[in-house]
């Protein structure tokens, strides 16, 4: 591989903000200085962009089965889109729920991935149940394959949902291997009860998604999580936190001093649950769990990851076509398929409404789209920061650019864009993974078989603890 010099742009981590030039080799950031110097290394002008470390998503489902159907996105579609958006690596989540052995599920989930991946990734495994062989299989299988979180869900009642027990059997386990117990909090039972009355009062519009899916129960299922992750002394990670009743149970954990991560995605921080309400049911564009919530919620969610009381912003992407699988809820909204398309639009949507307005500073930005997720997920420092030694996973990023989001021309394999005429300041330029170009001036110049599976680490610091002593002694 060709030596390449990134030079003229400001160079933003989690930490800092400098103007630097950066000098690439054999995959790796080899070199930091004012300015360098090599005559046999292809020049990057970066001059009034940012350089940002390659996004990392530790939240999608690419061709996943669903709700009685699959994902819109595959690996190759869903890939390419997320480096169009500035991600360098994605965290995918791989089914077990109808597996005797979970082996088998990461067998599937290689053969999906295999020879479609643009860029990086590495798997979380979900749990929906544990017997007596899969609870001996599964630390085994973690170890063996490098994953080091595990997924249950406290929701989905008829297809994914874990039993208290089965959860708790879960952190135990996580405390065990060291691996991250990933959460989706809600009350599937309750939740399924809801739904019955719902549908009982003839309410079967896509409203009724989110009606019957209160946020107090988001709230009550965060405080159990937390309590019986506490209890097995596991690491806890709530997936896509929505609202002020989760936000503040796991705020009072962190106070506690739990071992407690929050994520929360896009969406919740712009867009409110009215959506759900569009005429000819376009408010199916807006389902997803747990739901879109009344606008009040968004400040809470800002002021926690400014406090940085959340870690990290996840897609969850997971598309279904509006004309075509969103429509087998259209007499019946408990029969849409969960789920949006937001993997493209992750990290310029965080940069714009966050960064460009002024709510968070631009290294929390770096912290919560790329750093905090490396850390938490086992990545660090090989991912996840602009240092010396470290994988040159790179966006280059013009903080000027306008322009507005619109399925006409995003690369996801969907007909909708969520953030649809939304205008958003600032956009990746350039991305590089492992030193090579996956996007070129805004076009895609990478390759399927480039991406790489990332076996992971367990991640030994708690984050947000001894910083200064892990990055001053990555390094060599
Ligand atoms: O509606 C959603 N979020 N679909 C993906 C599955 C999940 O709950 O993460
Ligand atoms: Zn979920
Ligand atoms: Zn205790
Ligand atoms: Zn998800």
């Amino acid at each position: 591989m060709a030596k390449k010099i990134i030079t003229g742009g400001t160079i933003a981590t989690a930490t800092d903000t400098f103007k630097a030039d950066i000098l690439i080799e054999d995959e790796k950031i080899v070199q930091i200085a004012t300015k360098i110097e090599d005559k046999d290394a292809q020049v990057i002008d970066a001059t009034g962009k940012y350089v940002f470390p390659g996004g990392i998503d530790p939240h999608t489902h690419l061709d996943m089965p669903f709700n009685n159907t699959v994902t819109d996105d595959d690996w190759e579609s869903g890939t390419i889109a997320a480096a169009f958006g500035g991600t360098t690596t994605i965290l995918d989540f791989v089914l077990t729920a109808g597996e005797t052995r979970l082996s088998d599920a990461v067998i599937k989930w290689n053969e999906k991935s295999k020879g479609k991946a643009a860029i990086d990734y590495g798997y979380h495994l979900m749990i929906s149940d544990l017997n007596e062989e899969t609870e001996k299989e599964l630390p085994l299988l973690l170890e063996k394959e490098g994953i080091t979180s595990i997924k249950v869900f406290m929701a989905y009642a008829k297809e994914f949902q874990a039993s208290d027990r089965t959860l708790y059997k879960a952190f135990k386990i996580g405390k065990e291997t060291g691996s991250v117990v990933m959460v989706h909090c809600e009350n599937g039972s309750v939740i399924d009860e809801l739904v019955e009355e719902a549908k009982l009062a003839g309410n079967t519009a896509p409203i009724y998604h989110a009606l019957t899916r209160p946020p107090e129960i988001e709230g009550e299922a965060t405080k159990r999580a937390i309590e019986l992750a506490h209890v097995a002394g596991a690491k806890l990670y709530v997936v896509h936190v929505t609202c002020k009743e989760a936000v503040d149970e796991i705020i009072k954990a962190r106070e506690k001093g739990y071992d407690v991560y929050g994520e929360t995605c896009p969406p919740y921080l712009t867009l409110d649950q009215t959506a759900l309400e569009k005429p000819d049911f376009e408010g199916a564009k807006y389902v997803w769990s747990p739901p879109l919530r009344p606008k009040s919620h968004q400040e809470p969610l800002w002021n926690a990851l400014k406090a940085k009381q959340l870690q990290t912003i996840g897609s969850d992407q997971c598309s279904f076509n509006f004309n075509g699988k969103k429509q087998l809820g259209i007499n019946d909204f408990s029969k849409i398929p969960n789920g949006g398309p937001f993997i493209e639009d992750r990290f310029s949507v965080l940069y714009s409404e966050g960064v460009a307005k002024g709510r968070i500073s631009l290294n929390d930005f770096v912290d919560m789209i790329s750093t905090n997720a490396a850390k938490i997920f086992g990545l660090y420092p090989q991912k996840g920061t602009i240092a010396i030694g470290t994988d040159a996973d790179i966006v280059i990023f013009d903080p000027n650019a306008k322009r507005t989001i619109s399925a006409e021309n995003h690369h996801m394999n969907v007909d909708y864009n969520a953030f649809e005429g939304l205008e958003v300041l600032g956009e990746p330029v350039s991305v590089l993974l492992r030193g090579e170009f996956v996007i070129k001036d805004k076009q895609f110049v990478g390759s399927l078989d480039y991406g790489k599976y990332l076996k992971r680490k367990v991640a030994k610091e708690q984050v947000g603890v001894l910083e200064v002593a892990v990055s001053n002694s990555y390094l060599f």
